[in-house]
């Protein structure tokens, strides 16, 4: 079986490698075979939108398959395909809405949304996973609940709920694979599998550099900018807009996003810039407070200089 690759035939498929001469088909439409690119990415090329949750289709996040929302159906085979892992090949037959693969995800997502807090008291009710669960129709999971581990708010950036974690494993390779800081790590076995920084020390305790790439990957809430939930961590509300903006700190031009409400920014995310690929440090991220204190501001042409403080006259009118 083929899979996917980190690396050179990644970046190749993030890209759209170059098509090959062979084809093969998705829901009886043919396409090109690409280099390094899987079902799911195939998919997309189609205007075919699998659900995704392990995965995040985004530079520089490998697939995992280890959620397997995502499954399709591959004539002539006997168990079904995730879909963001697998690559074709010449003269497959795919199929992504037979009753088999529809309802194996279905279930798929409602297993995953066990361990939820409800959704009127969730995180993040925005989050991949419950906009999964409203587009499958499910509005809670039907199975036992098992015990989660407890809030952990020592960040004062960030807001850990692992009550919400589905164990995905993205927020592992965004801090391992994406940012190369490698504070998150799974631990334990079984029921007792959970995400630790570090040492399974508290988030504002561990050597975390704030750069927020596991919030922005977590499909769950279970990983959230503080200014979205409360002190029980309820969502609070979502952004009433969205402004497209570069950062504002230093050279390199990293490129974002604001999300705002009521005039006040709520929370940044990175956007795929060619310095930056999504990617932010704890600065573009989180550095954005400034903006609401109440700091006397540069009035008119006054600058500092190290010999003094002098005024300086406006320059002449062009
Ligand atoms: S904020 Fe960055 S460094 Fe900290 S845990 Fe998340 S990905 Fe790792
Ligand atoms: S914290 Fe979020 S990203 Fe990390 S494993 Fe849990 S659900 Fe996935
Ligand atoms: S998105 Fe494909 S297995 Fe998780």
């Amino acid at each position: 079986m083929h899979v996917t690759h980190s690396g050179p035939m990644q970046r190749v498929a993030d890209r759209g490698g170059k098509p090959t001469a062979e084809t093969f088909t998705i829901d009886d439409r043919e396409i090109d075979i690409r280099p390094g690119e899987t079902i799911f990415r195939a998919a997309r090329r189609l205007d075919i939108k699998l659900p995704h949750l392990c995965y995040l289709p985004k530079p520089g996040y490998r697939a995992d398959g280890n959620c397997r929302v995502c499954m399709v159906e591959i004539e002539g085979e006997r168990v079904l395909a995730a879909s963001c892992i697998r690559m074709p090949s010449a003269g497959m037959k795919v199929r992504t809405q037979t009753d088999r693969a529809k309802t194996a995800r279905k279930m798929v997502a409602e297993l995953l949304l066990t361990d939820q807090p409800p959704r009127e008291v969730a995180h993040d009710p925005d989050s991949e996973l419950w906009k999964i669960a409203t587009r499958l129709d499910i509005a809670q999971g039907r199975f036992p609940r098992h015990e989660t581990p407890g809030p952990d708010r020592s960040h004062p950036a960030m807001a850990v709920n692992l009550d919400a974690c589905i164990h995905c494993n993205l927020c592992v390779r965004a801090c391992r694979e994406v940012q190369v800081n490698d504070v998150i790590g799974m631990a334990g076995r079984g029921h007792g599998e959970k995400i630790v920084f570090d040492f399974d020390d508290p988030m504002g305790a561990s050597t975390c550099v704030a750069c927020g790439e596991c919030v922005q990957a977590c499909p769950t809430g279970a990983l959230m900018p503080a200014t979205l939930v409360n002190e029980r961590n309820v969502f609070t509300g979502k952004p009433d807009r969205a402004v497209d903006s570069v950062c504002p700190y230093c050279g390199v031009g990293c490129q974002l996003t604001y999300q705002i409400i009521d005039d006040k920014l709520l929370y940044v995310t990175g956007r795929d810039g060619p310095a930056n690929e999504n990617r932010l440090c704890v600065k573009g991220r989180f550095g954005f407070d400034y903006v609401h204190r109440s700091i006397p501001r540069i009035r008119g042409r006054i600058f500092a200089r190290r010999a003094g403080r002098r005024r300086l006259s406006a320059p002449p009118a062009a």
